[in-house]
């Protein structure tokens, strides 16, 4: 089971957390991964820069967004899947 960590923390909340959140759920069972992918919310992984943070199996992820998230999606986590 692969493991998306995504930070709910106010700064990226501000950032579009919830909007992410729905589009890797989206793209979960899309590509019908839903017995192989869990995402589970955090509070702040300490990387509130820019984007949302997010992590992969602990790995951090390209920062978020809600345009970026169906690139970064197939490009990081569809191929681990
Ligand atoms: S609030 Fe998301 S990394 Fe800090």
């Amino acid at each position: 089971m692969l493991v998306i960590t995504l930070c709910v923390g106010s700064s990226c909340y501000m950032r579009g957390a919830h909007q992410v959140a729905e589009a890797i759920e989206r793209n979960i069972e899309h590509h019908g991964l839903t017995a192989k992918v869990e995402l589970q919310g955090a509070f702040c992984l300490g990387r509130c820069l820019d984007g949302v943070a997010a992590c992969l199996d602990g790995q951090p992820l390209p920062r978020l967004t809600p345009t970026n998230i169906d690139e970064v999606f197939a490009r990081y986590i569809l191929k681990e899947a």
